[in-house]
C-alpha cells in the first residue's frame, strides 16, 4: 500500500484527487471513514474532483452520471459502469491506498454462470438505451439469457459525437467512444444479434427477425430510437440533402464536403447548430436556415438564445432567422421568400420520428411514440426506452430526445423486467456543445414565467434558473460545472 495522503489533508464532505504513478484516485472522508475511487468518470473522463457531493451522492461535473459514495456503485448513467474502489488502510496520520482496486463482482466476467435464471431478455435497439438496459440487467444480477439485437453496423458507440467531434475533424465516424469497454459483452454474456426486428407478438412473447424466424422472450426492452425526418419539400430528397443519425450519414456528409465550400443546414435544432459549429471549425460557409429568429427561446428562454445566435453568428454562420425552405432546385436552396442561396451539401435538421414502424401491434400513438407508464412498461413483458418512449411527466404525457434520459428509461425498465418496481421521475437533462462550449439544461420545458440569470450570459459563463409561479423548474448553464452539479441534485429532488 502506498501512502497517498495525510488525515488532517482531507476534509470531510469533500473529495480530493491524489496520484500515484499513472494512477489517479479520488479520496472521500465522511463520518463513516474514508474511502478510495477511479477518479476519472468512466463516462468520458471528467475529473470527479470537481463535481457535486450531496448526501452520500457524487455528481459528475460533465454529463451528470451519479455515483454512491458509500461503494462507488452507479446511481444515474450516462456512465454504465461503477467507479472502481481501492482499499484504504490508516495508520496514525497516515492514509494508505492499495495499487489494485477491489474485485467488482458487475466488472468481474468471473460473477456470471451460464446455469442461471432460465428467463431471456431481449433488447431491441443497440444505442443508448440499448446498451444501457443490457448492461444493467445484468448489474441488477439478472443470471439469465440477455440478447441484444440491432441492426446498426459495429458495437453500441456515442451518437452524439457525430454532430460535434466527427463533424469537427477530431474523430473519424468509425472512431466515436464505444459504450462499453472492450470485451464487456463477451463477459457479461450478452448476445449481440445484428438484424432488423420486424414485428411484435405481445400475446405469444415473440418477435420477427428481417433475416427469418423469430426470437422468443420473457421479456422485452424496446429501444428502437429515432429515424431522421425528410425534408419534405420539392427536391427534399437530392443527392446533395443530408440527414445526421449514424456513422454512415457522418461518413457521408464529410465526403460530400471534400473540395466543397458551401452548407446550408435546414432548422434550427441543437444537431443543427451543433454542426454548424462544427463545419464552421472546418472552415466552410455555412447558413442556417431556422423558421424562429431566435433559436430555442421556448426550451431556453430568449436571452440565452438570442446569446447562442449570436455566439454562432460572432463564429462566421449566416444564420435566417423566420425563414422556411420552398425547395432544393439547381444546388441551390429556395426560400419561400424567394431567395435562393447556393448549397453544396444541405443537412436536414428537420427533426425525428420514433423507429416503431415494426411495433404496430402495440398501437404507437399519433408522433410514433409507444405509450408506457412511469416504470416505462407499455403491456406485460413489453417496455420502451428512449426516443420511443411516451411517459407520464407532471400532468402529462411526453416523449423526450435526450441520451441520458434514455439510458436512465432503461435503467428504471431493465429493474422492473426483473419484477421491480420503478419508477422514472427525474427531471430530463441533455448537454449541447458550441465552439468549445458546454451549454446544458435541466428540467423540461413545460413553461416557465421568469428567468433569473447569474453570470456573464455573453461569455458563456453563467447559471440560470427557470421558475413557473416562483417554483424552480429549470437550470440552463455554461463553464459552471461544479455549480450546475449541485443545482441539478437539489432540481431531482423536488417532488
Ligand atoms: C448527431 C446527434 C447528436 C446528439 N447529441 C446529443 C447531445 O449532445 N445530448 C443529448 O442529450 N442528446 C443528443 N442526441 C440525442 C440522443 O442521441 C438520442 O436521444 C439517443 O440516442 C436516444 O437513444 P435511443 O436508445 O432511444 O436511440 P438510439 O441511440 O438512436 O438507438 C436506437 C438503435 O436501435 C436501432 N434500431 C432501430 N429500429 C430497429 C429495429 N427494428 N431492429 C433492430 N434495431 C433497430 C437503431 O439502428 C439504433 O442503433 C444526439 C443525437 C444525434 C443524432
Ligand atoms: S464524463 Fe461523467 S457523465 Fe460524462
Amino acid at each position: 500500500m502506498h501512502q497517498v495522503a495525510t488525515l488532517e489533508t482531507l476534509e470531510v464532505g469533500k473529495p480530493r484527487t491524489v496520484e500515484f504513478g499513472q494512477t489517479k484516485i479520488l479520496l472521500f472522508r465522511d463520518q463513516d471513514g474514508i474511502r478510495a475511487f477511479s477518479a476519472v468518470c468512466p463516462h468520458a473522463g471528467a475529473p470527479l474532483d470537481q463535481g457535486a457531493v450531496c448526501e452520500g451522492r457524487l455528481v459528475c461535473p460533465w454529463h451528470k452520471a451519479v455515483f454512491d459514495l458509500a461503494d462507488g456503485a452507479l446511481l444515474e448513467p450516462p456512465a454504465l459502469q461503477p467507479l472502481r474502489r481501492y482499499p484504504v488502510r490508516i495508520e496514525g496520520d497516515a492514509v494508505l491506498v492499495a495499487v489494485e482496486p477491489m474485485a467488482s463482482p458487475f466488472l468481474e466476467s468471473s460473477a456470471r454462470t451460464a446455469d442461471g435464471d432460465p428467463r431471456t431478455m431481449v433488447v431491441v435497439g443497440a444505442g443508448a438505451a440499448g446498451a444501457a438496459g443490457a448492461s444493467a440487467l445484468r448489474e441488477f444480477g439478472f443470471d439469465g439469457r440477455v440478447v441484444l439485437v440491432g441492426h446498426e453496423p459495429g458495437e453500441p458507440f456515442d451518437r452524439t459525437a457525430l454532430s460535434k467531434f466527427v463533424l469537427e475533424g477530431g474523430q473519424a465516424p468509425d472512431e466515436t467512444a464505444p459504450l462499453w469497454p472492450e470485451g464487456f459483452a463477451v463477459r457479461q454474456r450478452i448476445e449481440r444479434l445484428h438484424d432488423t426486428v420486424t414485428g411484435i407478438d405481445p400475446a405469444a412473447r415473440t418477435l420477427s427477425l428481417a433475416s427469418g424466424g423469430s426470437l422468443a422472450y420473457d421479456a422485452v426492452l424496446l429501444a428502437p430510437g429515432s429515424v431522421p425526418r425528410p425534408l419534405d419539400v420539392p427536391g427534399g430528397d437530392a443527392p446533395i440533402v443530408r440527414p445526421l443519425r449514424t456513422r454512415e450519414d457522418a461518413s457521408a456528409i464529410l465526403a460530400g464536403l471534400s473540395g466543397q465550400k458551401r452548407v446550408v443546414i435546414v432548422g434550427g435544432s441543437f444537431i443543427g447548430l451543433e454542426a454548424a459549429s462544427a463545419l464552421r471549425h472546418r472552415g466552410l460557409a455555412v447558413t442556417v436556415i431556422s423558421p424562429s429568429e431566435i433559436p430555442f427561446e421556448p426550451v431556453l428562454g430568449r436571452e440565452i438564445g438570442a446569446m447562442l445566435r449570436a455566439l454562432h453568428e460572432a463564429n462566421g454562420v449566416a444564420f435566417q432567422g423566420g425563414a422556411r425552405v420552398a425547395a432544393v432546385e439547381d444546388g441551390h436552396v429556395r426560400l419561400e421568400s424567394g431567395e435562393r442561396i447556393a448549397a453544396d451539401l444541405v443537412l436536414a435538421g428537420v427533426g425525428v420520428r420514433p423507429a416503431t414502424d415494426f411495433a404496430a401491434t402495440l398501437g404507437p400513438a399519433e408522433d410514433g411514440g409507444l405509450e408506457a407508464d412511469a416504470g416505462l412498461r407499455v403491456t406485460d413483458g413489453v417496455f420502451v426506452a428512449g426516443d420511443a418512449a411516451r411517459f407520464p411527466f407532471g400532468i402529462g404525457r411526453i416523449r423526450v430526445e435526450h441520451w441520458r434520459v434514455a439510458q436512465q428509461h432503461a435503467r428504471v425498465a431493465a429493474r422492473n423486467m426483473l419484477g421491480g418496481d420503478a419508477r422514472f421521475e427525474q427531471p430530463p437533462f441533455f448537454w449541447t456543445y458550441h465552439y468549445g462550449k458546454r451549454f446544458e439544461v435541466h428540467g423540461h420545458p413545460s413553461g416557465f414565467d421568469r428567468v433569473d440569470i447569474e453570470g456573464d450570459l455573453a461569455a458563456q459563463d453563467f447559471v440560470a434558473r427557470q421558475f413557473r409561479d416562483g417554483v424552480l423548474v429549470g437550470l440552463v448553464g455554461c463553464g459552471r460545472d461544479s455549480e450546475l452539479a449541485g443545482l441539478a441534485l437539489r432540481l431531482a429532488a423536488r417532488p
